[in-house]
């Protein structure tokens, strides 16, 4: 069988969360590849809400078990806290979540590195999360990195002390002041918590399970905060597009099925970094307070702008988008106008091409559509949506090249549409 795939096409928060968990019910196992607790994939659901980090957005769907896969950088002790949550919900984690021994381990003294890089950057911050992403994958990368697998080794604790002793040697070298063994316990503990689940060999388990079941592979943060492929410098430090998939679970890209690609109605982002229709008016404004676009995870105001179709185009084709999913577009209902843009202005010069150097002074081109002023919420068949609404759904398919089968109308589950 397949493994399908839930992709962020814009710079995270486009929903996933929601998504994944309406769909977790048709699949057996749903399965994080890359990021890690910088997510925030908010669920809603029999009237309750709550944000999973690390854990993936399959966790309340009764019968399907969770990956945490080998692309993956994990924090013993967000995990801890985040499974304390879910046991409030009733169900076990142990039960549910199988770890990958190859994911990375996020120490305190990684968190603290994010923050010293940032002080660092000064004005040229990219506006992280603080969670330590950026130096774990690090770590992994340049070959000191610790993984899950190696807290079952009889060595761990002096690697440990390694790992952190380089920690403070950096730290040092920034100037930055802070206590490196503030955490030390809780994370010793966290670690030993981790040891009471099922960690597993990946590449072996997703592969034996996709023999006989489809799998849902779950992104994290956007496309365009793609390593490789997205707004450099100003990105996260893993691979959120497709390829994400399989060098994080360790499959081949013939397994790979469906590609649902999420996108808002418009365009938010957290952080520094260009944003080419970014509104800096009430308008902009209006779409935050309506949309609550406040970080799950940091709390910060999320900059909030028009849909952009030049850079939705872009990454629907280096996702290989098959199907799209529209969020948020009930937050539009009150518009006289809206906006989307279909090319920029970059040196007077016309173009639909997500340029090399997005800090060049990009101006956006818009197409405006009537608003449908009316309240979508509530609305169960695609027969009853309002003319202007499917006019406008009509112009970005046609746009991308791609249908949009799932349009969300709302943060509960059952607030979703499926096109027949
Ligand atoms: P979900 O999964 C939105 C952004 C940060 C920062 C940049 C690098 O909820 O969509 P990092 O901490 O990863 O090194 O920060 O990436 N970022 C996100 N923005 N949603 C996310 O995740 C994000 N994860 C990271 O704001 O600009
Ligand atoms: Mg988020």
């Amino acid at each position: 069988m397949k493994i399908d795939v839930v992709l962020g096409l814009q710079w995270g928060d486009e929903g996933k969360g929601k998504i994944v968990d309406v769909l977790a019910g048709r699949y057996p196992a749903v399965a994080r590849f890359q990021g890690g607790p910088n997510a925030g994939h908010s669920l809603h659901f029999e009237g309750k809400s709550f944000v999973v980090r690390s854990i993936p957005s399959g966790i309340f769907r009764k019968g399907s078990i969770n990956i945490i896969g080998s692309g993956v950088v994990f924090d013993p002790i967000a995990f801890r806290k985040e499974c304390g949550q879910i046991e409030d919900f009733g169900i076990k984690p142990q039960d549910k979540i199988f770890i990958s021994k190859k994911a990375h381990l996020i120490l305190p003294t990684h968190r603290l590195l994010d923050a010293a890089n940032e002080a660092a950057a000064g004005k040229g911050k990219i506006g992280t999360t603080n969670k330590g992403i950026g130096p774990c994958y690090t770590d992994k990368v340049s070959r000191h990195g610790l993984r899950i697998g190696d807290i079952l080794a009889p060595d761990f604790k002096e690697r440990f002390e390694a790992l952190k002793a380089r920690h403070i040697q950096m730290l040092k070298d920034l100037s930055y002041d802070c206590d490196p063994d503030k955490e030390e316990k809780d994370f010793l503990e966290a670690v030993d918590f981790v040891k009471s689940f099922n960690l597993i060999d990946c590449e072996y388990f997703v592969n034996d399970l996709l023999k006989d079941k489809a799998l849902l592979a779950e992104g994290a943060q956007g496309s365009l905060l793609d390593v490789d492929h997205g707004s450099y410098p100003f990105v996260t430090s893993s691979s959120t597009t497709v390829g994400g998939v399989c060098t994080g679970l360790g499959v081949g890209p013939s397994k790979v099925g469906k590609i649902y690609g999420i996108f808002k109605a418009y365009c938010t982002r957290v952080g520094s970094g260009p944003f080419p229709t970014e509104l800096f008016d009430e308008t902009g404004e209006r779409l935050r307070q309506i949309g609550h676009e406040f970080g799950a995870v940091t709390g910060r105001p999320r900059r909030c702008g028009w849909l952009d179709l030049v850079a939705l185009r872009y990454t629907a084709m280096v996702d290989g988008v098959t199907d799209l999913i529209m969020m948020k577009s009930d937050c539009l209902d009150d518009f006289d106008t809206i906006k989307v843009c279909t090319s920029y202005k970059i040196g007077g010069k016309e173009s639909q091409v997500f340029p090399f150097d997005t800090r060049e002074e990009i101006v956006p081109v818009y197409k405006e559509f009537k608003g449908w002023k009316r309240d979508l919420t509530g609305i169960k068949d695609e027969k009853d949506l309002p003319k202007e609404f499917t006019d406008y759904i009509k112009f970005i398919e046609d746009y991308i090249g791609v249908p949009v089968n799932i349009i969300s109308l709302g943060p509960d589950r059952e607030a979703t549409i499926e096109k027949k």
